[in-house]
């Protein structure tokens, strides 16, 4: 059994950002960051375009970046969320180039060179080439080198977290005082079951991407810290409202994860084209191939339909060469590995899972229903991005966050005793896996399902037959679950399963179209304004 005084789960933007603020403020508690691949691998790794915050006041303002926020957000904005994340969004960008992290300047001054994406009336996007969040994710891991009172634990897998249930007593969603003590882990080298006993919890275990076939989002995104909670009968918040990327790259051989081509792109002059060349997205919006991501992805989706074709195009054609390079080299060298010239040729593109704006709910300085649980990052539901996120607000989300956590549990650490009398792990009656393909046939036909049903477009009767495979799947994996000796792919496919059963029934209770919710039952917006909490 270890004992931490703070228990970060996840090595992303959010929990790197708060784990390092904690050691900084606090030399004397011990805090563990555990992961569970290695340290470097995060959806903040992949994030191409930057992260947005008012950076320039001569033409931006914080109210822009609030109405553009509030406007994407489709109704559905925690305006009090929205307001923090952007007046302190600057001053956490501030620190993290203080700590190290490189943005872009403008060519021949000293001025950052401010991109622009989908939703923005402004630049205000501050990025590294097409890398940034490459970027950040290195300037984090050498800056929490320098804390010896910060722990790494890499390949260590979160599996449970340890609540009074694991005391032997009832919790139950009703239940008003459920208190966290802490993670149970598998220890993915040893394959040994350890627990970390902590005073504070802090999930940032990123998002749910791998729920869908094609998807941004690296292997990791499984949404482990999303159906922990919900195990542990935490509040999850919105989890209807998937976001889907318009632009990842379209290659027929199929790859997880599914490149991305920035929005940034469309930013810098990109055009969305029918594979023949006719523009279309005046059809949908006036902001055209810069409309918010879920009218873009959604009309990409309908052309495709309606043309049966595999793709859309993004022409960069007529842009400059060398400036474009500058701007997108990984974009461009990707787009060339697989014979596509992007300044001859269009970009095939589709749109792909890529974010989860829902989560577990937590207040404003980022706790939990669960005492003791706090949550970070996109596995987090804060009230900022409403039915749909602004780009590039992520980043920026985590950053803001991060602080306030570590504000709220620098004022009530001093007071929490780790809980006595937790049980060790019991594993009897497990035995190993005789057929690993039960679990990698479950993950293909979960992903099939929700690729099927719960997609970009919805129906009641694609959402019901959803939930009776859902059903089967799940009946067929706690069996598993309860003979099988624990491995991480079988902890993914159960945290899918239950991600995959939280968003099939958010949308199947939101009885209108909002947002990144279309059902084609109930294609308008009503008067449906509660958000949908679990
Ligand atoms: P992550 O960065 O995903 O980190 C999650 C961590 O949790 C990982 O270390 C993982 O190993 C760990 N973890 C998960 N489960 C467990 C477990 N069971 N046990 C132990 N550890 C666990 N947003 C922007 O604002 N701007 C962008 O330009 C942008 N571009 C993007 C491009 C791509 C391709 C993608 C995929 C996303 C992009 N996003 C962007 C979204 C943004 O990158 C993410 O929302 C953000 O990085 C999430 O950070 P996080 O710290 O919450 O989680
Ligand atoms: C992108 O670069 O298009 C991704 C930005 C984001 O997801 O915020």
């Amino acid at each position: 059994m270890k004992k931490i005084d703070v228990l970060v789960i996840g090595s992303g933007v959010a929990g790197l950002t708060l784990a390092i603020k904690m050691a900084e403020r606090h030399p004397d508690q011990k805090i563990c960051v555990l992961t569970k691949t290695s340290k470097e691998e995060s959806n903040t790794r992949y994030a191409q375009g930057g992260v947005a915050a008012v950076w320039n006041f001569d033409t931006d303002s914080y109210q822009k970046h609030i109405a553009d926020t509030l406007d994407a957000g489709d109704g559905l904005c925690d305006k009090q969320a929205v307001d923090i994340v952007v007046k302190e969004g600057p001053t956490r960008v501030k620190e993290l180039i203080d700590w190290g992290t490189r943005f872009d300047k403008a060519k021949n001054a000293e001025k950052y060179d401010l991109g622009k994406e989908g939703g923005h009336s402004e630049n205000r996007i501050l990025h590294y080439k097409d890398l940034t969040g490459w970027e950040i994710q290195r300037a984090l891991n050498e800056k929490a080198k320098s804390y010896p009172n910060l722990e790494y634990y890499d390949y260590y897998f979160a599996i449970d977290l340890i609540t009074q249930h694991h005391l032997g007593r009832n919790v139950t969603r009703l239940t008003p005082d459920i208190k966290c003590y802490g993670a149970y882990v598998l220890n993915t080298e040893t394959r040994g079951i350890e627990t970390f006993l902590a005073k504070i919890t802090v999930l940032a275990s990123g998002g749910a991407g791998q729920v869908y076939k094609t998807t941004t989002n690296p292997d990791i995104a499984t949404g482990d810290g999303m159906a922990m909670t919900y195990r542990a009968k935490g509040r999850i918040e919105n989890m209807e409202f998937v976001q889907f990327h318009p632009t990842s790259l379209f290659n027929p051989a199929i790859e997880n994860p599914a490149f991305l081509v920035s929005e940034a792109v469309r930013g810098f002059g990109a055009i969305l084209r029918m594979p023949d060349g006719t523009e279309f997205m005046q059809k949908y919006d006036p902001r055209k191939s810069l409309a918010p991501r879920d009218i873009v992805a959604r009309a990409i989706d309908n052309e495709m339909k309606m043309q049966g074709k595999d793709f859309m195009s993004l022409d960069c054609t007529h842009l400059d060469k060398e400036d474009f390079y500058a701007h997108f080299p990984t974009i461009y060298d990707k787009c060339k590995s697989l014979g596509i010239d992007p300044m001859k040729d269009y970009i095939p593109v589709v749109p792909a899972a890529h974010y989860i704006c829902g989560g577990v709910k937590v207040d404003e300085y980022g706790q939990t229903s669960i005492q003791n649980l706090y949550a970070c990052g996109e596995c987090s539901c804060t009230g900022l991005h409403g039915a749909n996120r602004l780009a590039s607000n992520s980043l920026l989300e985590g950053l803001v966050y991060a602080e306030r956590v570590v504000d709220d549990i620098s004022l009530r650490i001093k007071n929490i005793d780790y809980q006595e009398g937790i049980p060790d792990w019991d594993a009897t009656g497990t035995t190993d896996p005789k057929e690993l393909v039960l679990i990698t046939q479950s993950v293909k036909e979960l992903k099939e399902i929700m690729s099927s049903y719960v997609g970009i477009v919805r129906s009641s009767v694609r959402l019901k037959r959803a939930f009776e495979r859902l059903h089967i799947l799940y009946e067929e994996t706690e069996q598993l679950y309860m003979t099988t000796t624990i491995s991480p792919q079988l902890c993914e496919l159960r945290n899918l399963i239950t991600i995959a059963y939280m968003i099939t029934r958010s949308a199947a209770t939101r009885k209108e179209s909002r947002g990144l919710h279309y059902t084609t039952d109930y294609p308008d917006k009503n008067d449906f304004l509660e958000s949908t909490l679990m």
